[in-house]
């Protein structure tokens, strides 16, 4: 299997230096907390925890899931996901990567698999555009609707609606069209599963939301739009071996969070990504909840208030080089940038030759937009270098499913390395709680009057301040 590589050297002293890059002292000094760590992860997994690291040999859950796929397959030619955050980010990302850009727009024989819309917020005029869309082709649509809690406003209110459309149109074969993916045993969806009687699949017990990407939650949607989930799961397998690498300088995943680690500490703020593939473009939104939300953190495991965490940005690799660039090189030097790069596109796409007479534009005559994209990346590497703007390029070598199992897998063992530095707890995320309770609140939901008293005074404009 092809690699995804990793090229750190500019970000090293050495390239940018001393007080931008990372020095080799520095990495001997964590060379030890990472060993610890990659012990650490191997013990845990032994009992039983750190349950995301072993989902790529869950054949059992992949049987399952090949199981429903079957099942549904031929009887939907639209699949709806319902659902937010770690429940939706993956199934983007996978669909963007690896199918093509034009997949919904292909017609139904060329199609390798449904529609898909994936529903990840509550605007009511996407949603309204979505029901307005498959309201005739109700029969033949499947909804997955997926929450571990069941709990979750949006995704409760987006399955109410849609338990509707179906109910109104099928009358008791509803539930024939419902795939709920949810916890195994509890959690209001599981209650109302059990009760309705819908096929479901499971959220693995102790795989939060944001590494579940590799399980039922992000697989299901895949497979049925045709995207070869076995070859995910052996990248990811295949990632999962160079993780486990005792010497730091050869465990990607460590080597990753080190530098980021030691550069964070530098002022490196900001991480952002910058994948110049737009096929890849959603593996950046998916980034940047695992690096958010794992590692935001107020306190620490063993001190209060250190206010971890790094801001991870996105940005798009030709397209921003002309809206952020200029930033990048000259504004505050916060950031570290990490590449991603496509070594073979599934397409090279020639460049007609047709202006080769034309003085300023005959250095494209005859070329091609793989070596063109390609340039531009390593174009904006050196000027970065020139800057002293440390940054690391990640190398597809081909976007494929092996190689989009390799990055999952890396980034999501890469921020436990990261959440262990900074001696955090990387699996929670506590202050996502009040924003959610404060929408209980305002929908009135039972139990959160005194908070709907609280948040009253900010809901009153006071005029003073409203131009
Ligand atoms: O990563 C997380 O834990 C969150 O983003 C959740 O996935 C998100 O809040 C949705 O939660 P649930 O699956 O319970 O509906």
């Amino acid at each position: 299997m092809d690699r995804i590589g990793l090229y750190w050297k500019h970000a090293t002293a050495e390239a940018v230096g001393e007080k931008h890059g990372v020095t080799e002292k520095e990495l001997k000094e964590l060379t030890t907390p990472l060993k610890n760590l990659t012990k650490q992860f191997a013990d845990d997994r032994k009992a039983g925890k750190l349950r995301y690291r072993d989902l790529p040999y869950d054949e059992e859950m992949v049987d399952a899931i090949h199981r429903e796929v079957e099942h549904f397959r031929d009887r939907c030619d639209t699949l709806v996901v319902l659902g937010i955050g770690g429940s939706a980010l993956g199934n983007i990302a996978l669909q963007n990567a690896l199918n093509p850009m034009t997949y919904n727009l292909m017609s139904d024989r060329t199609r390798p698999g449904p529609q898909l819309f994936v529903l990840d917020n509550v605007d009511p005029e996407v949603i309204r555009s979505v029901v307005d869309l498959i309201g005739p082709r109700l029969k033949r649509t499947i909804v997955n609707v997926i929450s571990k809690s069941g709990e979750t406003a949006e995704t409760a209110a987006q399955f109410i609606l849609f338990r509707d459309l179906l109910l109104q149109k099928l009358g008791k074969k509803y539930k024939e069209n419902i795939l709920a993916t949810t916890d195994p045993a509890g959690g209001t969806l599981r209650e109302i599963c059990n009760k309705e009687g819908y096929r479901t699949l499971e959220v693995p017990d102790g795989v939060g939301g944001r590494f579940s990407v590799l399980s039922a939650v992000g697989l299901f949607s895949a497979a049925m739009c045709g995207i070869d989930i076995d070859a995910l799961m052996q990248g990811a397998a295949a990632m999962d071996k160079r993780c486990k690498e005792a010497d730091p300088l050869a465990n990607p995943a460590a080597m990753l969070a080190a530098i980021h680690y030691i550069l964070n500490n530098k002022g490196k703020k900001i991480s952002v990504m910058m994948p110049y593939s737009s096929a890849l473009y959603s593996l950046a939104d998916w980034y940047r909840q695992l690096w958010a939300e794992s590692l935001g953190k107020q306190n620490g495991l063993r001190k209060e208030n250190i206010f971890a965490g790094q801001t991870p940005i996105k940005a798009l690799g030709t397209t921003d080089q002309h809206s952020q660039v200029q930033l990048y090189r000259e504004g505050p030097n916060d950031k570290l940038i990490t590449f991603i790069e496509v070594e073979r596109f599934s397409q090279k796409v020639a460049i007609p030759s047709s202006m080769k007479e034309s003085q300023t534009l005959k250095y494209l005559a005859g070329s091609n937009f793989q070596t063109l994209i390609n340039s531009e990346k390593l174009g904006t590497e050196y000027a970065l270098l020139e800057s002293k703007r440390p940054t690391l390029t990640l190398s597809f070598p081909s976007i494929t499913p092996q190689a989009v199992g390799q990055f999952l897998y890396l980034y999501e063992v890469a921020v436990s390395y990261m959440g262990g530095l900074l001696d955090i707890n990387t699996y929670d995320q506590p202050a996502v709680q009040l924003g959610k309770d404060a929408t209980y609140a305002l929908m009135g939901k039972g139990g959160f009057d005194d908070l709907a008293r609280k948040i009253q005074p900010v809901a009153r404009r006071d005029k003073k301040y409203l131009l």
